[in-house]
């Protein structure tokens, strides 16, 4: 990995994130790291918009659901899953006014990004007016893997680097490629090595066209196993992926992580505190994460909107390396829906639930929470066996 002085950034930055003048207003500290690292044309603003997304007191909404899965909410209050509906829920979420207090990053699907409201307003441009970095799912799903334990691997490196220049061009700073790791089937070494694999390329590429990546290995909650097995397990796949990340020659300050929580396996007999939870996960994030990482962005995975809150909590009470915060898609979405049922008066109501949950994660992400006069409806599990997303 060559160590140079980094010449000037060719791109234009984020409207609303990026000042104009490009060298001399980012913040020493970031000038200082970007000149130490593999110089590429984009290392610089990848670094800067790591940072800016990890910033105190905010987080990811993730809406980046793929069609089908867009259709399994949409079809939980009654509505058709067409791109009329899509568009009507992507447009109450995106257009929430003030949610950029909370919310640093939004991730979407590829056609809400090329995609407008109602009004003609691109979302891209909803977006950058609260100052949310917009973000795009890359991957393209799983598939099983020939030759292991009936597991899966995830496609979408044909292609890639094209596609990251074509989204970077319409908005997009940051992507997120999602594999899954799961415990009752092994996970074998090849699944795990594959999915380690198949994160340190995508990051690569992603990097490369300016588009910082982040790494979510996701270790399902399916299972009756104790939460030591899935400490093990976690510490074994994060090995794995930092491994190849650096082969890759990966700028770990332009990377954010988006960890599954190191929990106890859904159907194990005893549930974990958000005192045990936070334990586990930041003794493997400690064990396997260097300090140079940025952010830490949890995916919910199936918890309840109010534990998946509580957990973040709880792993804020002490100083990480790293910033420590949320990236959620159910654990945000949940009482939306619910609240919203596809009827135009609720919108606001449904917006107001949203910014309840992003604000109840902010705090989180400051250590501040309290689970006090949260409603019942916010604490239902969403878990499901062999969930797709
Ligand atoms: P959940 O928070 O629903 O687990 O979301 C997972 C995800 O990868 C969203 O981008």
């Amino acid at each position: 990995m060559a160590t140079t002085k980094l010449s000037a950034p060719t791109s234009h930055w984020i409207g609303g994130v990026r000042p104009l003048n490009l060298r001399s207003s980012l913040r020493p500290e970031i000038r200082q790291v970007a000149a130490t690292i593999r110089s590429g044309p984009y290392t610089e603003e990848l670094v800067h918009t790591a940072k800016s997304i990890a910033s105190p007191g905010r987080g990811i909404l993730a809406i980046d659901e793929s069609n089908a899965t867009c259709g399994k909410r949409l079809s939980s209050i009654g509505l058709e899953n067409t791109e009329a509906n899509r568009q009507a829920y992507r447009q109450l979420l995106l257009t929430t006014p003030g949610l950029g207090e909370y919310i640093s990053g939004a991730i979407l699907f590829e056609e809400t990004l090329y995609q407008s409201t109602t009004y003609g307003e691109k979302f891209v441009d909803c977006l950058r007016r609260e100052k949310i970095v917009p973000g795009i799912k890359v991957d393209k799903g799983l598939v099983p893997l020939p030759g292991s334990n009936n597991e899966s691997w995830c496609q979408g490196l044909d292609g890639l680097a094209s596609r990251c220049a074509e989204y970077y061009k319409q908005g997009a700073r940051f992507a997120k490629w999602r594999t899954v790791v799961s415990i009752p089937c092994g996970p074998s070494a090849l699944a795990v090595k594959e999915a380690a694999w198949g994160l340190a390329r995508y990051a690569a590429i992603a990097q490369d066209n300016g588009l910082v990546p982040i790494v979510e290995p996701e270790i399902l909650l399916d299972g009756d196993h104790a939460i030591e097995r899935t400490l093990e397990v976690a510490e074994n796949v994060w090995a794995e992926v930092f491994f190849y990340l650096a082969q890759n020659s990966v700028v770990f300050e332009g990377i954010l992580l988006k960890p599954s929580m190191v929990t106890p396996g859904a159907e194990h007999k005893e549930k974990a505190s958000p005192e045990t939870i936070a334990k586990y996960t930041l003794t493997m994030l400690k064990r396997r994460v260097p300090p140079a990482v940025p952010g830490i962005m949890f995916l919910s995975g199936g918890q309840s909107e109010v534990e998946a809150t509580l957990n973040l909590n709880a792993m804020n009470q002490s100083t990480n390396p790293w910033h420590v915060s949320f990236s959620y898609a159910r654990a945000l979405q949940n009482t939306v829906l619910k609240t919203w049922q596809g009827q135009p008066e609720n919108v606001e109501a449904a917006q107001k639930a949203l910014l309840i949950r992003a604000k109840a994660n902010s705090v989180a992400q400051l250590g501040r929470y309290s689970s006090q006069g949260e409603a019942e409806e916010a604490k239902k599990g969403m878990f499901q066996k062999g969930y797709t997303y």
